[in-house]
């Protein structure tokens, strides 16, 4: 049973931070000629509507898109995310927020294709509505997880799988593991960035220490912590796991995590991590 609506959630401080990244292991892809392929196994509707109900229920964009929205002094890569969210609102008025799947979109060059999953049927529906007639694009109403094995490796054997499950479900990290070996298994090159919500701090690290364990090279992780971890339970911050991620991306992370902690941040004890849990071969 699939409850998870993204409409909720869209625009807030995890969508800021997941998107950032995205943003940035796409241009890294831009930086050679051959095609890439983008998998985004969890797509979401695609686009959300900020004036829309579930939106405006928490305005949980407010805590996050709209810290940044008329900034002036964000750094490149910051303002770059955030004129990728500009292209969907033409009037500067911030109303749409493009999610995961519109983001990579607009970063694709002509030969590059973007694959997406997505098992809610009124998810699907909306994404198959907002790519219809895209020849780059390829809509599957799927189980992401299960499709792994059909659509990889991409034919291009360059690009990315971005997974982002909305963990319901109790065995979301064990199902990320068995993923994270059947993608690396078909696709040794291939790079793959898995988001994490962090709730109760153990789940999390039980879960990088077993992935550490399976010695795939090359693993880095980055989170974004905005609440103490051992304050009232809620979502204190996220993380994204980044098997073979680009060049020097870990050198743009350690500028970039403490500058969106600075504007992102609700107190005084948020952090920032950024580890090499294997290192790269
Ligand atoms: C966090 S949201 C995705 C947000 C999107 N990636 C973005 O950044 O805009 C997670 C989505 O995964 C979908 N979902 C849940 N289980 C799934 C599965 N097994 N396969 C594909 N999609 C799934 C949910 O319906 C939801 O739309």
């Amino acid at each position: 049973m699939l409850s998870y609506r993204h409409a909720f959630h869209a625009g807030n401080c995890a969508d800021v931070f997941k998107h950032v990244l995205l943003v940035q292991l796409i241009r890294a892809l831009r930086r050679k000629d051959n095609p890439f392929c983008v998998l985004d196994t969890h797509a979401g509707a695609g686009r959300y509507d900020l004036d829309s109900p579930p939106a405006r229920k928490n305005r949980e964009f407010v805590g996050g898109i709209d810290r940044l929205w008329h900034r002036t002094e964000l750094s490149p890569e910051l303002a770059d995310y955030v004129a990728q969210v500009r292209a969907s609102n033409p009037d500067d008025r911030l109303r749409h927020y493009p999610g995961s799947p519109r983001i990579a979109r607009a970063l694709l060059r002509p030969r590059d294709r973007l694959i997406l999953t997505e098992l809610h049927p009124a998810e699907h529906a909306a994404l198959k509505a907002e790519f219809a007639g895209d020849r780059q694009v390829l809509v599957h109403h799927a189980d992401g997880y299960a499709a792994l094995k059909a659509l990889l490796p991409p034919l291009e054997r360059r690009g990315l799988v971005l997974m982002d499950p909305a963990y319901e479900l109790k065995d979301e990290f064990d199902r990320l593991l068995a993923a994270v070996q059947v993608i690396h298994r078909r696709w040794a090159t291939g790079i793959i960035a898995v988001w994490y919500p962090i709730l109760d701090r153990a789940p999390s690290l039980r879960w990088q220490r077993t992935l550490q364990a399976m010695e795939i090279p090359a693993l880095l992780c980055a989170e974004l912590g905005l609440y103490p971890y051992d304050g009232p339970p809620g979502l204190h911050g996220c993380g994204m796991i980044l098997i073979n991620p680009p060049w020097k991306l870990d050198e743009t992370l350690g500028r970039l995590l403490p500058e969106l902690l600075r504007w992102l941040r609700v107190g005084e004890r948020g952090q920032t991590r950024l580890e090499w849990l294997t290192p790269a071969p």
